[in-house]
């Protein structure tokens, strides 16, 4: 059981998030830092971002949010609304950790106790999925780290 509830999302200017069904930039750097922080934890995601990754990820937990009551996937654990996912998710190993995409993080926020962003410095102007807009002023953040072309934020809610 857990009580913390982490956003974890990386999201160009303007806050794209997706573009098509997927992410449209590669930074191989930040696929190894989701996997270093997510790994152990538990993921919930909606169908779409699942389909887009297209398997469950090692060393997780998946928890996926659909609306269709038929729909499952080997080895994922299967929530109907977001109250019961959240529930099942928080008796999973670990954190909560909401993977996406837009429509699950909308859902998430006023839940989130912390957030995991990385802001990459690029213009997508075809970006057709984005990242809630969060209030900055109700969030302080703990540790920031800068790449050249994107950067790390770690927040915790005030
Ligand atoms: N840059 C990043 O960090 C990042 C992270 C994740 C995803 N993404 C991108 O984001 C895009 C996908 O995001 P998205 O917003 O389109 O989709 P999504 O949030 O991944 O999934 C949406 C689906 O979740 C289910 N759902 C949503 N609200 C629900 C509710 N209240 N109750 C039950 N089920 C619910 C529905 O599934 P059903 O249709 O099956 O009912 C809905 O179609 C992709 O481009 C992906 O690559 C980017």
């Amino acid at each position: 059981m857990t009580d913390r509830v982490v956003l974890i999302a990386a999201y160009a200017r303007n806050g794209v998030i997706g573009r098509d069904g997927d992410i449209p930039w590669r930074i191989p750097e930040d696929f190894a830092h989701f996997k270093a922080t997510t790994l152990g934890h538990t993921l919930l995601m909606g169908r779409a971002t699942f389909d887009s990754i297209g398997r469950p990820l090692p060393g997780r937990t998946t928890v996926v949010l659909t609306r269709d009551p038929d729909w499952s996937a080997d080895g994922v654990l299967v929530a109907h609304t977001f109250d019961e996912a959240l529930a099942l998710a928080r008796e999973q190993p670990g954190d909560v950790m909401v993977a996406g995409g837009a429509q699950i993080y909308a859902l998430a926020q006023p839940v989130a106790t912390h957030q995991i962003l990385t802001e990459v410095d690029l213009d997508v102007p075809d970006g057709d999925t984005f990242y809630p807009v969060w209030d900055p002023t109700e969030w302080h953040e703990t540790a920031r780290e800068e790449h050249g072309t994107f950067t790390w934020r770690w927040l915790e809610r005030r």
